[in-house]
């Protein structure tokens, strides 16, 4: 259970045992920390290892829950990290690793948020959530309030992918559908938490989405060390690749990284972290190269990739601040890019990834041809959610029709 909510950019304190959002003081996002000293001792990689089950809440003394039965849980975590084959464009990669997050519950990482932000709602009595969404987030609100017994309000784009719009209906979530962007659909659900007392589940502006999201950085310390076949220590990638809207998930492992050496899990050597994101959205691509403290909003923003699609983010100092401090980089692929990413997951790795995991194969690929990642580096991409939900961007074209009836109806099968 933490014992701490502190600001990360003013470091004010703040009450943990009430609802929180952002900092009363600057309006930036809280961080939730714990009395990792008094940890050391019982909570250790081997107590890990000896749990039962796979979830997130293996971890349970680094979220925000006294005991791991407390939590609004529907199995979310224990991703595999898929070894890429070496075929096709991936075989100059020695070493290139998928974390598949799409086997999460409703088939995206934002499961391992909303199930720890729910959770902590839960516990101080809220019956009402609210939130913008590009889509996964609305999706994975809905399941984890209805598991809660909660009412759940999305807001999202008017062109979310109908899979999230649909998904959240069915799970009895009320869905307003929006003429702007998500940051339109923030500043209504803004209001609507004024209005009608909702809770605030924003990504960031909501100290606990993060705490779930951090549990990839402790899992992929122990995937990476497994997959080397190490199966008593601890080891972390030399270089983590992520695609980037608000950035719960990268800024989440950095803590985790960071929590990990408090611990004594870890020493201080940390992966290159990358940031990948849409050309046509990418505040925190061209904040990091111009060299920014905080990104300025994005005119126009405009990609399939809906999760990429988020032209301000809150946390855009602590994003740029992870980059920096982890020697890392930032940059852009074009959603044709992206989407010939999922094709060759597809077929070269047996994995449907959205279009962001898409986008994170291709960053790898273009960071390996100007010699910054080097051939023998461990290297994890993450595939954050599933192709699944992003049907509608892969129409099937005119396929054959065979009349069974007829003898002569194989003439149109391709032999290759
Ligand atoms: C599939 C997918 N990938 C990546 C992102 C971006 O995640 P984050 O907000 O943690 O940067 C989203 C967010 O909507 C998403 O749905
Ligand atoms: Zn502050």
């Amino acid at each position: 259970m933490h014992n701490s909510l502190c600001c990360a950019a003013c470091g004010l304190s703040h009450p943990v045992d009430i609802l929180q959002n952002l900092c009363t003081r600057c309006a930036k996002p809280l961080v939730a920390g714990y009395d990792l000293e008094a940890l050391r001792d019982r909570f250790t990689p081997d107590v890990v290892r000896r749990r039962a089950g796979r979830s997130m809440w293996r971890f349970w003394e680094v979220m925000p829950v006294a005991s791991a039965s407390d939590a609004v849980s529907l199995g979310e975590g224990g991703t595999p990290l898929l070894q890429c084959a070496r075929r096709g464009p991936f075989a100059e990669f020695e070493s290139l690793f998928l974390k598949d997050e799409s086997g999460n519950p409703t088939c995206s990482f934002k499961a391992r948020g909303m199930s720890a932000a729910i959770t902590r709602a839960k516990q101080l009595g809220v019956t009402d959530v609210a939130l913008p969404s590009a889509g996964n987030a609305a999706g994975a609100a809905a399941y984890y309030a209805a598991r809660a017994g909660m009412s759940c309000h999305l807001f999202m784009p008017q062109d979310t992918p109908p899979a999230n719009i649909i998904e959240s209906v069915v799970a009895g979530a009320r869905v307003y559908l929006v003429n702007g962007l998500i940051s339109d659909c923030g500043k209504l659900v803004k209001r609507g938490c004024g209005e009608f007392g909702w809770f605030d589940l924003s990504t960031l502006k909501e100290p606990f989405r993060i705490e779930g999201k951090k549990t990839m950085g402790y899992e992929l310390a122990f995937d990476v060390a497994e997959a080397c076949g190490e199966h008593h220590i601890l080891r972390l990638p030399d270089c983590v690749i992520y695609p980037a809207g608000g950035g719960t998930g990268l800024i989440g492992m950095w803590k985790a990284f960071d929590e990990m050496e408090r611990l004594g899990w870890i020493g201080s050597a940390r992966p290159r972290m990358v940031v990948v994101q849409a050309e046509q959205c990418a505040p925190i691509v061209r904040a990091f190269q111009a060299g920014d403290e905080f990104a300025e909003l994005f005119q126009n923003a405009a990609t399939v990739a809906a999760g990429l699609r988020v032209p301000a983010a809150v946390g855009d100092f602590m994003m740029l601040r992870v980059l920096r401090e982890s020697g890392g980089t930032a940059l852009t692929v074009t959603d044709g890019e992206l989407l010939q990413g999922v094709r060759e997951l597809a077929r070269h790795q047996g994995v449907y990834a959205c279009p962001e995991g898409g986008a994170a194969w291709k960053a790898a690929q273009k960071l390996s041809a100007v010699g910054w990642l080097k051939p023998g580096e461990h290297t994890v991409l993450f595939n954050t959610g599933s192709g699944l939900k992003y049907n509608h961007l892969f129409p099937p074209g005119d396929l054959p029709v065979l009349d069974h009836t007829d003898p002569a109806c194989l003439r149109a099968v391709q032999i290759s």
